[in-house]
């Protein structure tokens, strides 16, 4: 089988890693994968099932529950037989609050890790936006972006998205909020957020999000991607 062609797009939360990813995606015509979905779905999991052992999770989510499967150009979580759709679910205050704790097992990580290299390699290729692709995940990945923004303009863009505009103040305790994630995330143990050495720092701070998926876009023409 031919290697897939993988474009990892790594950063901390709320940098529009995601969106950016996804839109790069549609323009080179490749499959998305926002890989954060996995262990949202985990977490999910765990909670409904009342599970905090990491053996136990990846137990219940190999017994059928959780896979991934393409849908609209994107590779997106689903639950059972009947592949439900549990985006709502995997997006609430809850998982958001539980999610980083799972994410540190390992067990965890390297069940996500299997499961993303199979869909992967099924697909061929595609664009996967998370905090470990270029330097875990996909090591040989054909282009690494390191997507990232001062916690301040990633707070504003998070409370705009949200609806209204934001106060001053609000802005500034989004963005301690972010700082404090980004901190546990760069010091755990297990594939801790960092800049790989062969990554491309693209800093979106001044940049419009049009602008950014433009600089990706030309970073993997420049490289002949997608590959065949
Ligand atoms: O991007 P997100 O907020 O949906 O990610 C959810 C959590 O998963 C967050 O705590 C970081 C973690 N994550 C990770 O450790 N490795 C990845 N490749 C993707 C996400």
């Amino acid at each position: 089988m031919p290697t897939p062609t993988v474009i990892a797009i790594d950063g901390p939360s709320a940098s529009g890693k995601s969106s950016t990813a996804a839109a790069v995606a549609a323009q080179l015509d490749m499959i998305h994968v926002d890989t954060g979905a996995l262990y949202r779905a985990l977490t999910w999991l765990a909670l409904e099932r009342g599970l905090e052992d990491a053996a136990a999770i990846v137990d219940a989510a190999d017994a059928g529950s959780l896979h991934l499967t393409p849908r609209d150009r994107r590779l997106i979580v689903v639950a059972g037989e009947n592949e439900d759709d549990i985006e709502e679910g995997i997006r609430s205050e809850r998982v958001t609050a539980g999610v980083s704790a799972v994410a540190a097992m390992p067990e965890i990580r390297s069940w996500v890790n299997r499961r993303l290299r199979v869909a992967v390699r099924a697909s061929g290729g595609a664009v996967l936006d998370g905090r470990d692709i270029g330097t875990v995940v996909f090591p040989d990945a054909a282009l690494k972006v390191f997507l990232t923004a001062s916690a301040e303009a990633r707070a504003r863009r998070r409370l705009v998205q949200r609806g209204g505009a934001p106060e001053p103040e609000e802005v500034r305790l989004e963005a301690e909020l972010l700082a404090a994630r980004d901190r546990v995330d760069a010091a755990r143990k297990e594939a801790p957020l960092r800049q790989g050495h062969d990554a491309i720092l693209v800093d979106t701070t001044d940049m419009s999000f049009e602008a950014q998926v433009a600089r990706i876009v030309e970073l993997a023409r420049d490289r002949g991607l997608p590959l065949g």
